[in-house]
């Protein structure tokens, strides 16, 4: 009788430890964690120091190019744009040219924000959540979708999840600094999670 009790004791702490972990992912209905991992694209930035992990892009769904293995930047700068929401020309095109320009949520569509950094000279976008407010709950919810302007859009672009576009945004601006230096995208396939290197402030992300 003891041995059927005890193998259920250490199910229960096994579900139990593995579950809060499984919920925090933000699934769409239907969707494997396969299908999250295999869409979703990682960086890392290597500088600043107080910035030193990986990072959980989502690619946007119908529009721009895909992060196919074209799409390959070592050691490129991720550029905060002036304006950050960059809907209105990017006064700062000459740090943006030819690197990853960094743009906020809002004020204008996705789509809008790409074209304009792609006229910068951009060779990719990551657009982050508003650096004044960021709610992980909502992270499921978003998806970069053509808002059907007919912007002829050719670099890729992708959303920074949760708070870690805040994060950044926040450091640099205290560091006064006007860029990170990144690797995009950087191969995750058989990392462990336990060698992942995700920011302290992510504790959701698998
Ligand atoms: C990646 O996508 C771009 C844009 O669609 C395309 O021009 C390029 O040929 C693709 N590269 C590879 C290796 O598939
Ligand atoms: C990622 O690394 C694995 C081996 O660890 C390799 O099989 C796979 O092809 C790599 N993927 C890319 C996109 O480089």
């Amino acid at each position: 009788m003891l041995v059927p009790l005890y193998s259920i004791l250490i199910l229960v702490i096994l579900i139990s430890a593995v579950s809060p972990g499984a919920n925090d992912l933000h699934f769409y209905d239907g969707v494997s964690t396969a299908d999250v991992i295999f869409g979703d694209v990682f960086f890392e930035i290597l500088d600043p120091p107080e910035l030193r992990y990986s990072y959980r892009i989502r690619p946007a769904k119908d529009f721009g190019t895909p992060f196919n293995e074209s799409v390959k930047f070592l050691e490129a700068k991720l550029v905060p744009t002036v304006p950050l929401h960059s809907c209105s020309d990017i006064v700062n095109h000459d740090d943006i040219v030819g690197q990853i320009a960094l743009s906020e949520r809002g004020e204008c569509s996705f789509v809008y924000k790409t074209a304009k950094a792609q006229q910068a000279g951009a060779r990719a976008v990551i657009i982050t959540e508003s650096i004044d407010r960021w709610d992980d709950s909502l992270d499921h919810l978003i998806e970069m979708v053509d808002d059907k302007m007919e912007l002829d859009v050719n670099i890729p672009a992708a959303f920074l999840l949760g708070r870690s576009g805040a994060t950044i945004l926040h450091t640099l601006r205290n560091l006064k600094k006007t860029y990170a230096v990144i690797n995009l995208p950087i191969n995750m396939t058989h990392v462990p999670f336990s060698k992942m290197n995700q920011p302290p402030w992510i504790s959701w992300i698998l």
